[in-house]
């Protein structure tokens, strides 16, 4: 059977080898996809022993996406893009790179949740990889402007000034009066603020009405940014639907099927 696994450290708590066994059920394909946890100093190492013992893909996780970027031969536009990648597929000598964080966050929202994308205004927060994977996508998407915020404005700057050639692109502090004032349609926190369970300073008007604010983070409890959101009026979503189009994505690359994910995501979310 072809051989894949999620590489990270730490991996064992990731969701993947359930969902990639679920996608494996559901579409008769015959793989197994297991955990495979790596040195901090060798990440190279790891997957060149993977590869050599019939190794198919790996689907990479923190903190290797940008080594991972550094180790394929070749790279899908998007994952160019990005500047890391979460997806590496090894054919007859072959490692290609791709990142599907963005189609997954993009098919969560516009498919799951029904919320297109096109003519809307995007505000974007964090300007760390989390936020930089999924500016390409959400183009591709024709939002009419995307607003990139974070703590640290200049890493803002930064970012917007990357993607600069798809106009339509701007950045901003927290406190600017610009997103006292925003009204954003759609507003994606890419930052790692859920993590420690922090809020972030934004004001009840950044929520324009019928607004979605979608974190990129999942977990147990509420959190931070989602209960603002809520109390703001606006739409929310967790990231967990993300985490199954990213990996439906995956799949697909691998193995040209793309998997049905509404009975995996539910299984998810009832577990
Ligand atoms: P990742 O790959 O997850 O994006 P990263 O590159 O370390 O990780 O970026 C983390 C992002 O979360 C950054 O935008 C960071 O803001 P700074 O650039 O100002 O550091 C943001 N972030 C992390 N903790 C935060 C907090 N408590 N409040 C606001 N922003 C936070």
């Amino acid at each position: 059977m072809d051989r894949y696994a999620v590489i990270g450290n730490p991996v064992a708590h990731s969701k993947s080898p359930q969902i990639h066994a679920e996608f494996a059920r559901l579409t008769g394909e015959r793989l197994t996809y297991s955990t495979l946890l790596a040195p901090l100093n060798d990440f190279a190492g790891t997957v060149t022993e993977f590869i050599q013992s019939g190794g198919k893909g790996l689907n990479v996780t923190v903190p290797f996406k940008v080594e991972a970027f550094d180790f394929a031969y070749s790279l899908s536009d998007r994952a160019q893009a990005a500047g890391a990648v979460n997806t590496l597929s090894f054919n007859a000598g072959e490692i290609v790179g791709d990142n599907t964080d963005g189609a997954g966050l993009v098919r969560d929202i516009t498919y799951n949740l029904r919320f297109p994308i096109q003519g809307r205004r995007i505000l974007l927060l964090g300007a760390g990889g989390a936020a930089r994977g999924v500016i390409l996508p959400l183009f591709a998407e024709d939002p009419s402007m995307i607003v990139i915020a974070n703590r640290t404005v200049a890493r803002a700057e930064e970012l917007a000034a990357h993607f600069s050639s798809h106009a339509r692109i701007e950045s901003m502090s927290f406190d600017s009066d610009a997103l006292q004032a925003g009204q954003f349609d759609l507003i994606i926190n890419a930052t790692a603020a859920s993590l420690g369970n922090d809020s972030l300073p934004l004001p009840a008007t950044v929520f324009s009405k019928d607004a979605l604010a979608y974190d990129m983070m999942y977990g147990k409890g509420d959190l931070p940014f989602l209960n603002l959101a809520r109390q703001a009026g606006a739409q929310t979503a967790d990231g967990l639907g993300m985490l199954v189009e990213q990996a439906a994505e995956s799949f697909f690359i691998w193995r040209g099927v793309r998997p049905y994910t509404a009975s995996v995501l539910k299984q998810l979310r009832d577990s």
